[in-house]
């Protein structure tokens, strides 16, 4: 259909018929049951608007979704197709690493494919729109959805947003394409205390400069979709925060695509108190521009009163029900409503073949060699190896935002060493539980909390002295240790960072025993790994790797592939260092290089200021070395550029990966300025004994800010340069930008 037509088809539309294009249920309203994403709650919806509502949450499968759209079209006076929205976040069926770990392979290319992957499965499934990418800039790691992010830098984020966007939506071929939703706008990784939900509170200025530049970066690659953050931003809470919505998103940015809440975020108005009731929280919601309700029964009750009292404006409702259509129109599904949704089709491409070797490459560009004393990694066929850990033979390795993925397919630890080794190299056991009680993590809809399997005493003590005993064995032990799925992701909120103590109990009891120990950690986010680290010769973070997790590691591990993850999130010391990050102030006080007595410079007493393992950190087999850093001009004018240079060498006998990282500092500004910013980087293949040159080019646009007069712009005078390994190790050099 044209505009024109579109426009016409609305105008048919009665207002019960508008409002229903607004509205967003879940699939037990059309009894086909939907993945519970979120708190269950009565709606109050009447059958009525159920047969008018537009959009549908949290069902697929490509039976269901034909059967509920033929249902629906076959009652609807206008034909209006359904849109099926869901959380598609890194995989359908097949399962791709947490977005931390996709984040720690610094490869948006990949990731852009895996995207591309996704999209095709969950298309086959009867998908139309994904609730992904999760741009959030994330700090704190006691906030469980560090997972869903790639972390805590701007740029990183910004330059994954883009290729997540276009990775599902391509070039919106039926079948083979998702409309891409990003979210939370705004600024939902920043609560306070890093507690789900809570208030987010800082400047315009580091909104500005921090938070927003990914949400934008996902706009201007041309994302449908933007959910509204359930967070206060300036006390006001995004969805009815008309500044954000309306001003920044889309006067500011030119967004003319669809808003939609998060889950039930209209109702929560209330709660938030900024609304009396579900009325009031529909028209605040409607004047920020609020497109879709997620959830409630907000708009499906409340907006032909409002309308009627003139406190909602037709023309309002309107540009949102045309957005809808728009959309709809664009995914073709006037056309073909089912939009390549096909039972055979989605049985051949979940989890087929080629969308597994995918996933075990992603895999294994986001795990991260944290640390590797005396080289015990990589293994040889000859050691033996003990597994030993609630890891060591567990499918959990999806995460938690998976809602769709196959456990089944899950490759564990065991299974792919199994496929390599005979017994009298392996041998495996569980050792202990992954938690002392699984009390208190609640229940988490589609995700099913396994029965506790060393239930007695009897157990546990069995299960210690296999332990030890295979420690005895073994040349070797493996330690397959982590969080709980439960404990991250939404609402996965914690204080304490350290592994769960009944695992490094058992750890203690098992390592008297051990020849050489690796650690390999599950987990959604950074975690504490100051004690435990002097303890083991190896660490691994393997976070969530998803289904081909145990091939991935198992590679690395035997030397099969070379490690190439960086962390994407600051590894914090001690959890009272959180929110940490790379790319903070100096303060007046600089720890290191204030005048004052070391009293009164900007420290803790107890705890250094520098994180355990830094942004951009990871180890691999091979060893490389940067020199010759040099810049073809210390002057650096308006429209013109200079080019920084760098030899990387990989002076070892083994090829690798190497993730060349680009810093820059602005010396002095109008307001403080990081003392680093990650302004480009690029992942490069070294062989053995190769040196290769890396080029960053610098123009104007890489020192635009946030001025004092809020301009964006950049400030003549001084810059440093960093480029190296990570954000602490790195070679320096210098320039002076001048405004012609
Ligand atoms: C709540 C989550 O915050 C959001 O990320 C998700 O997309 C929605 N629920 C829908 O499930």
């Amino acid at each position: 259909m044209d505009e024109k037509q579109l426009l016409n088809l609305m105008n048919t539309l009665s207002v019960e018929e508008k409002i229903g294009q607004l509205v967003q249920l879940s699939g037990d309203f059309f009894n086909e049951g939907a993945m519970a994403v979120g708190p269950v709650q009565k709606l109050g919806i009447n059958q009525g608007m159920v047969q008018l509502t537009g959009s549908v949450l949290n069902v697929l499968g490509a039976d269901k979704v034909i059967k509920i759209q033929s249902d629906y079209l076959e009652k609807s006076r206008h034909k209006i197709p359904l849109l099926f929205m869901a959380d598609i976040i890194y995989g359908y069926k097949t399962v791709f690493p947490i977005p931390l770990a996709l984040g720690s392979s610094w490869n948006p290319d990949m990731v852009n494919l895996c995207n591309q992957t996704t999209a095709k499965e969950a298309c086959a499934a009867g998908a139309h729109v994904t609730f992904a990418p999760m741009v959030d800039v994330v700090r704190d790691a006691r906030w469980g959805r560090c997972m869903e992010s790639t972390g805590e830098d701007t740029y990183l984020n910004s330059v994954f947003a883009k290729a997540m966007v276009e990775g599902f939506q391509g070039d919106f071929t039926p079948g083979e394409s998702l409309a891409s939703c990003v979210k939370h706008f705004a600024a939902y990784g920043a609560p306070e205390g890093g507690r789900d939900y809570n208030t987010v509170d800082m400047s315009e200025r580091r909104l500005r400069e921090e938070y927003l530049p990914p949400y934008k970066a996902a706009v201007d690659a041309g994302c449908e979709l933007v959910m509204t953050s359930f967070n206060t931003v300036d006390e006001i809470p995004a969805t009815a925060n008309q500044w954000l919505m309306d001003e920044v998103l889309r006067k500011e940015w030119g967004f003319d695509g669809i808003l939609i809440t998060d889950y039930a975020a209209i109702a929560e108005l209330i709660a938030h108190g900024v609304a009396e009731s579900d009325k009031d929280a529909a028209r605040l919601a409607m004047e920020a521009g609020v497109d879709i309700d997620m959830k409630t029964s907000c708009y499906a009750n409340q907006l032909k009163p409002l309308l009627e009292e003139g406190e909602i404006s037709l023309k309002k409702l309107d540009e949102a029900v045309l957005r809808v259509l728009k959309l709809k129109n664009k995914l073709g599904l006037f056309e073909d409503p089912f939009r390549g949704a096909s039972v055979a089709r989605e049985k051949k491409l979940s989890n087929c073949a080629e969308s597994k070797s995918l996933s075990r490459q992603a895999a294994t560009q986001s795990l991260v060699l944290l640390q590797n004393l005396n080289d015990t990694l990589p293994l040889t066929k000859e050691w033996k190896i003990a597994l030993i850990g609630p890891y060591a033979n567990n499918q959990d390795l999806n995460g938690l935002w998976a809602v769709y993925g196959d456990k089944s397919q899950v490759v564990t630890l065991k299974t792919a060493f199994e496929e390599i080794l005979n017994p009298d190299h392996f041998q495996f056991t569980q050792g202990c539980e992954l938690l002392d009680s699984y009390e208190g993590l609640g229940d988490f809809g589609f995700f099913t909390k396994e029965e506790t399997l060393l239930n007695t005493d009897e157990d546990k003590k069995r299960e210690l002295n296999k332990a030890i005993e295979l420690a005895k064995w073994a040349d070797v032990v493996i330690f397959a240790m982590g969080e709980h799925t439960l404990q991250s992701g939404e609402a996965g909120s914690r204080t304490d960072l350290n592994l769960p103590a009944i695992q490094t109990a058992f750890m203690e009891q098992v390592l008297p025993w051990v020849k050489k120990s690796i650690l390999l950690l599950f987990n959604g986010r950074p975690l504490v790994l100051t004690d435990i680290k002097d303890k083991v010769d190896a660490i691994l973070e393997c976070w969530f790797p998803g289904t081909e997790g145990g091939h991935a590691i198992v590679d690395l591990l035997m030397g099969y592939a070379n490690p190439s993850g960086r962390l994407t999130m600051s590894f914090p010391c001690a959890v009272g260092q959180v929110p940490i990050y790379y790319n903070g102030f100096n303060t007046g006080r600089p720890q290191k290089t204030s005048t004052h007595s070391v009293r009164f410079t900007s420290r803790y007493l107890d705890c250094p200021n520098e994180p355990l393992y830094p942004f951009g950190y990871g180890l691999s087999y091979h060893t490389a070395e940067y020199s010759n850093l040099k810049i073809s001009n210390s002057v650096l004018r308006s429209g013109e550029q200079v080019e920084v240079e760098i030899e990387v060498h990989n002076s070892s006998e083994i090829s690798g990966d190497e993730v060349v990282q680009f810093y820059i500092r602005d010396k002095v500004g109008s307001v403080v300025r990081p003392v680093k910013e990650l302004r480009g980087f690029q992942k490069i293949h070294l062989k053995a004994g190769e040196k290769r040159k890396v080029i960053f080019t610098i123009t104007e646009d890489l020192l635009r800010f946030h001025t004092r007069d809020m301009k964006f712009e950049a400030e003549e005078g001084d810059f440093e340069i960093y480029i190296g390994k990570n954000s602490e190790d790195y070679l320096v050099t210098n320039f002076l930008f001048e405004k012609k």
